[in-house]
């Protein structure tokens, strides 16, 4: 099994022009567990995602995986460089590639050989419940058949951080639920350290192991889910 990666946020700051977004932000995420960003529209959640990830600088502060930085004042590695998958709350799906396609895309980017990306990409459809839909394209799938898609897509290349950017919000409620438990459970059998950006509350505490409030570009307070009925403490 491969090592599990911590997440070190320090001091980190992000503006857009003058707008301060993130104001020397920290927070240390353990290795192999489930944090849940929660807070008001427009916090700057999706921005500290996007720092995470290498899809913005910060202009301030440090940010680790494990013993490696990956971000320091104007200088961030690239997302392809940091062994993460992501999922959006758009599912960001290719429409001309099928199921296999959008999944095996990660792997193809890597240069996996054929057969090995094959049985990756069908182990993981059927870790999301998908295996029967592989040829499919996603205009034939529903919201949630899609989110699943998007899902094998990041976990298919067994990366150290998964990072989720409201990625249930698009769907029903009850559909919302039944995934957020589903994807609760994959987490929890995959033991990547997560980051899961959400508004909503019940589903922080479905999911996460801790959940992490932010408020004026700063982490408000951190709460510790104390058992899988979703009781925070
Ligand atoms: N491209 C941009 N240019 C200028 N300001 C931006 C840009 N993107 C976001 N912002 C501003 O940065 C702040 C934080 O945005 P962010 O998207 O991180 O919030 P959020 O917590 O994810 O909100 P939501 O819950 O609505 O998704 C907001 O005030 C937003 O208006
Ligand atoms: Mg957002």
């Amino acid at each position: 099994m491969r090592a599990l990666t911590s997440i070190q946020i320090q001091g980190v700051s992000y503006a857009f022009d003058k707008h301060v977004v993130l104001n020397h932000l920290d927070l240390q995420i353990d290795a192999g567990s489930i944090v849940a960003l929660l807070g008001p529209s427009g916090c700057g959640k999706s921005t500290l995602l996007r720092l995470l990830a290498g899809l913005a600088v910060p202009a301030d502060g440090e940010i680790w995986f494990g013993d490696k930085q990956v971000a320091s004042p104007g200088k961030a590695l690239p997302p392809e460089a940091r062994d993460i998958g992501m999922v959006f709350q758009d599912y960001a799906l290719w429409p001309h590639m099928s199921v296999t396609e959008n999944v095996a895309f990660p792997l193809k980017m890597r240069g996996v050989p054929r057969k090995q990306r094959e049985e990756r990409v069908m182990a993981a459809l059927e870790r999301v419940g998908l295996a029967e839909f592989a040829t499919r394209r996603p205009s034939g799938l529903s919201g949630g058949q899609q989110q699943r898609v998007a899902l094998a897509r990041a976990i298919v290349g067994e990366p150290r951080v998964l990072l989720f950017d409201e990625p249930l919000s698009n769907l029903d409620s009850e559909l919302r639920e039944s995934l957020c438990r589903e994807m609760s459970q994959l987490l929890r059998q995959l033991g990547t350290t997560a980051v899961y950006v959400t508004h909503d509350r019940r589903e922080a505490e479905l999911l996460a192991d801790h959940i992490v409030l932010l408020s004026s570009g700063s982490v408000s307070a951190v709460h510790s889910v104390t058992s899988s009925s979703g009781e925070v403490v």
